[in-house]
């Protein structure tokens, strides 16, 4: 139930006019019968592919598009065998009763699969890939928001983090000193030591931060080591930007956490002397919608949540950012 609320809470207007459209033209296909008839096969098609259109909507990782493209080009030539297969296996075992109507499912299935299923899939799958892969870096730019509530069971694998910390290490740095150190976190475990030390979205007094169930699921924390430097923030400012891009690009979300109890992070994770702690990215699958909107000059800046827990960040407009001088 907690998982069909939170979907249809973030469902999109596109994602609602997609769903109309799916159920439309759906219903019209039924009507019309999709039997040897071909305006009710295309009206089941575009059925179909928008109810692919729904899933797909807040797919912003090219790669997912070009894999689900791969498995409905497959799908094809897999379900004729497969049908072809089961209904050959069907008419052998017509003697016992359940095993025969077993295979007759399954003969369907994998008709249905193969002529109703990978069309649309892999035109959903095309023209979402096209879509995003054109977007490139202001679509990312734009998903890349501060989610403060995940799906905690959705895992980080370490692949991912050293990925993260990867794309770190390949940022610009004040003078090449390359100064950062990392501490990945993508354990339960560890994870509850990190949690309590940080403090979430100043300006929403009465929230407390993400409960039990809705935690990120991992965590990098930026150090700069003293050894190398003694100014972090730009190398940090700009490492983390990469790292958040990256998780944006993954289907991930993160936040920025500058309100650390440090004594307490240092403590927890017994981190020593010679590392200051300056930020701390919280990482996870997001579990809320976060939307941007313009504000009027002298308007408020503090973001707030509505009724339906919508996040909104107000950002000033282009033209109020630069000087005319
Ligand atoms: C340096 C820095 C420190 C931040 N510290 C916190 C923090 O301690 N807690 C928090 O909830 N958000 C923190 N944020 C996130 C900001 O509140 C967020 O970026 C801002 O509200 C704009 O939202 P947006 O990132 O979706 O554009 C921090 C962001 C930055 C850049």
């Amino acid at each position: 139930m907690f998982w069909i609320k939170n979907t249809i809470n973030k469902m999109q207007i596109g994602q609602w006019i997609l769903f109309a459209v799916c159920l439309l033209t759906g219903v019209a296909a039924f009507l019309i019968g999709i039997s040897d008839n071909i305006p009710g096969i295309i009206l089941l098609v575009v059925s179909i592919s928008s109810a692919f259109g729904v899933w797909v909507w807040n797919w912003h990782y090219p790669r997912k598009f070009w894999i689900l493209l791969g498995a409905a080009v497959l799908s094809f030539p897999v379900g004729v065998i497969l049908h072809n297969l089961f209904y050959a296996l069907g008419i052998g075992a017509s003697e016992y009763k359940i095993l025969a109507a077993v295979l007759s499912y399954l003969e369907v299935g994998f008709f249905i699969i193969a002529v109703l299923f990978a069309g649309p899939a892999a035109l959903t799958a095309l023209i979402g890939g096209i879509f995003v892969s054109w977007k490139g870096i202001s679509g990312i730019a734009e998903t890349n928001r501060s989610y403060r509530r995940f799906i905690q069971s959705h895992p980080i694998s370490d692949r991912d983090m050293l990925g993260f910390v990867n794309l770190a290490r390949l940022s610009a740095s004040g003078a090449n000193l390359q100064p950062l150190k990392y501490i990945l976190s993508n354990t339960e475990e560890k994870n509850q030591k990190i949690f309590p030390t940080l403090s979430w979205a100043g300006y929403l007094k009465e929230w407390s931060g993400p409960v039990e169930g809705e935690k990120p699921s991992a965590y990098i924390i930026l150090l700069g080591d003293e050894a190398l430097g003694n100014s972090f923030q730009y190398d940090a400012g700009i490492a983390s930007q990469s790292i958040l891009l990256g998780a944006a690009e993954r289907g991930l979300g993160g936040c920025l956490i500058g309100s650390i109890k440090r004594d307490a992070l240092r403590e927890a994770l017994s981190i020593p002397e010679g590392f200051e702690i300056l930020l701390v990215i919280a990482l996870g699958k997001p579990g809320e919608k976060v939307v941007v909107e313009d504000i009027a000059p002298e308007g408020d800046i503090k973001y707030w949540r509505d009724e339906n827990g919508i996040h909104h960040v107000p950002k000033r407009g282009v033209e109020e950012l630069i000087l005319d001088l």
